[in-house]
């Protein structure tokens, strides 16, 4: 058995033969698994339930005196000299003027999220039913103080350099600064043409926008860092598209949503100023960078470039583990469509998994699977290396030298964290020996069988000990079902029981909560983004708005999900289809 599974360990690991060595880490930022919970902290070795916190919410109920600024910004870069939303070459600036184009036709509110009207914008939800809103998210009329902004960056796109690339769909409304002291840039995002629009005509429609809107409050829930959305709008106005770049060019609705992030700059915000030798605005932009959204950075540190960049690695190796630990293929990631505050941004072709394969690329033009979700974590290095060649002028070199040092523990720190994480989704305590190959050894299986990702590990969370000991699962527990079907299955199922038996004073239905609450039973699905898509082309947002209920509370079982089977074995037109890739 023991050769077995280290074989299998192996196998699974195969695309990862950078993660074998974990670097020292002479700089000591982040040593121990406790220096290094990031964005959630669901992994300790002992249990805790985060509490819902009882904030009494105090919202506005009219939109009198809401307003963004845009003038931190204006004031901290050079704006582009130029105006005008003509497509050209920019230099020596980080933003363009450029306003939305509203969209013609008649505007429909189709969805908006409670939470971020409530907890991040102050307003009352009441607020959103005004037509003064509908104005201020369609793009049709400016909230007080903004002055629209496009911004210029760069990118490795697929590998490769791609030069100047920037908010080709997007304009940067401006900073909200909400009751909690957060400032929020908001983003509108289908609004028409910019300085970097290349050949693109600045619209997204309905399709995209149906999933970007529901996939960042859907990852939010997950305890994902993610940019967020707002609203979602749809229009009449004919937006030509050629859907699967195959000669087939079909009128489709334009849609807008408004995101937030507590920052856009990407790690392409950086190379655009390093390729063109603009050195002096490099370091004004990572000042800005560090002094806004990095608090722990003193600004005086004279290491102060290096501790970011190993603040962006660490978080980054952490987030692209929270994205294998829920079966989430970003799909599109380039240097430009990385934040620089590891979150996840820029919602195009991403899917997340359903029958386990590591070779799952959600967006069906990528034909070499670049960016399968498999080789998320060295597509990550790879990006990081990026982002080093792109800080190298403002490091020295002993700087340097470290920065590599930084660079080759990405490794460990991605490994060490995919580990913590499929250890809770197992509701493992405590560390054993085995617990690696315990986990490979179920992935292996479950790319054998093609059992359902997200619901093996849920109806594992779901199951007692004598259920598992009993096997014979039937339709009711399907994904278990398929996975069972194994020749080994029962050899694994015996290692994991005889592991948790081990849990001294572990109570069987204490591990199933824990399971429950780090494992989801409801993911945005293709099948049921699309099904949602083809109601809100004809204005029907019914299910728009039943996906956004549910996948905010992606660990608790709903009848109107259970009716619609979100968790059920997904239907059988399903499997025929395509991930849609333009946007
Ligand atoms: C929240 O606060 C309200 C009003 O003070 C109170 O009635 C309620 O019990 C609290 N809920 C929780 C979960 O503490
Ligand atoms: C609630 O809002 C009112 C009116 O804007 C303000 O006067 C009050 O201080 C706020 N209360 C809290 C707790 O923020
Ligand atoms: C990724 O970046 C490119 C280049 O800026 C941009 O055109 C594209 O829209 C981004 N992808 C998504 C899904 O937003
Ligand atoms: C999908 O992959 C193809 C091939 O690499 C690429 O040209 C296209 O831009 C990708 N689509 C998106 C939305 O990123």
């Amino acid at each position: 058995m023991w050769t077995v599974c280290v074989l299998l360990l192996c196998a699974v690991h195969v695309r990862a033969e950078h993660f074998l060595h974990e670097a020292e880490n002479p700089l000591g930022y982040c040593q121990g698994e406790h220096e290094c919970h990031s964005h959630d902290d669901k992994t300790a070795n002992h249990r805790t339930y985060s509490q819902t916190s009882n904030v009494t919410i105090n919202t506005s109920h009219s939109l009198e005196r809401f307003k963004v600024s845009c003038q931190k910004l204006i004031e901290a870069f050079p704006v582009d000299e130029v105006d005008g939303n003509y497509v050209r070459t920019v230099k020596n600036c980080v933003f363009s003027r450029s306003l939305p184009t509203p969209l013609k036709a008649p505007v429909t509110l189709a969805a908006v999220s409670k939470s971020v009207i409530e907890d991040i914008l102050d307003l009352d939800i009441g607020v959103t039913q005004t037509d003064a809103f509908l104005q201020y998210i369609s793009g049709a009329q400016l909230i007080p103080g903004s002055i629209p902004l496009a911004h210029r960056y760069g990118g490795h796109q697929f590998g490769y350099w791609s030069g100047q690339l920037g908010d080709g769909r997007a304009h940067l409304l401006g900073q909200y600064t909400n009751r909690k002291g957060e400032i929020w840039e908001l983003q509108i995002k289908g609004s028409g043409k910019t300085p970097y629009s290349r050949a693109g005509d600045g619209r997204a429609v309905v399709r995209s926008s149906v999933r970007e809107f529901l996939c960042s409050e859907a990852m939010q829930a997950l305890g994902i860092a993610t940019s967020r959305a707002t609203s979602l709008v749809v229009s009449d106005e004919s937006v030509w598209r050629d859907q699967f770049y195959d000669g087939n060019v079909r009128k489709e609705r334009g849609a807008v949503v408004v995101r937030l992030a507590r920052s856009w700059f990407r790690i392409g915000s950086l190379e655009v100023l390093t390729r063109g030798g603009e050195l002096d605005l490099l370091r004004k932009l990572l000042n800005f960078i560090i002094e806004n959204n990095f608090p722990a950075i003193a600004t005086e540190d004279p290491d102060k470039y290096l501790v970011f960049y190993s603040t962006v690695v660490k978080e980054t190796a952490h987030l692209i583990a929270q994205w294998m630990a829920v079966g989430f293929a970003h799909g599109v990631c380039n240097t430009d469509n990385f934040s620089l505050l590891s979150i996840t941004i820029d919602y195009g072709p991403f899917g997340f998994l359903e029958s386990y394969d590591p070779n799952f690329v959600p967006n069906t033009s990528d034909d070499e699977g670049r960016y399968s979700i498999g080789a998320q974590a060295n597509v990550g290095l790879f990006n990081m290396e990026k982002l080093l060649e792109s800080l190298h002028p403002v490091l020295t070199p002993s700087q340097q030298q470290q920065a590599a040092v930084v660079l080759k523990g990405y490794a460990g720190l991605y490994q060490m964290r995919f580990h913590q994480l499929f250890k809770a989704k197992l509701g493992l305590l405590g560390e054993e020996e085995e617990d690696g190959n315990l986990i490979a050894f179920l992935l292996k299986m479950m790319e054998d069988t093609g059992s359902d990702f997200t619901m093996t590990f849920r109806q594992l969370s779901e199951a007692s000990v004598q259920q598992l000991h009993r096997g014979g699962f039937t339709q009711e527990t399907w994904a278990l079902h398929d996975l069972s079907s194994h020749k080994q299955f029962s050899d694994w199922s015996r290692m994991y029981l005889l592991r948790l038996g081990r849990q001294e004073g572990d109570d069987d239905e204490d591990r199933r909560q824990w399971m429950k609450s780090v494992n989801p039973m409801y993911v945005l699905r293709n099948w049921m983004a699309e099904s949602a898509t083809r109601k809100a082309e004809t204005n029907d947002f019914s299910e728009v708005v039943l996906l956004y209920d549910v996948l905010g509370n992606p660990f608790l079982a709903q009848d109107a999900a259970e009716e619609n089977g979100y968790a059920a074995r997904p239907p059988l037109w399903a499997r025929r289809l395509k991930v849609s890739c333009s946007s």
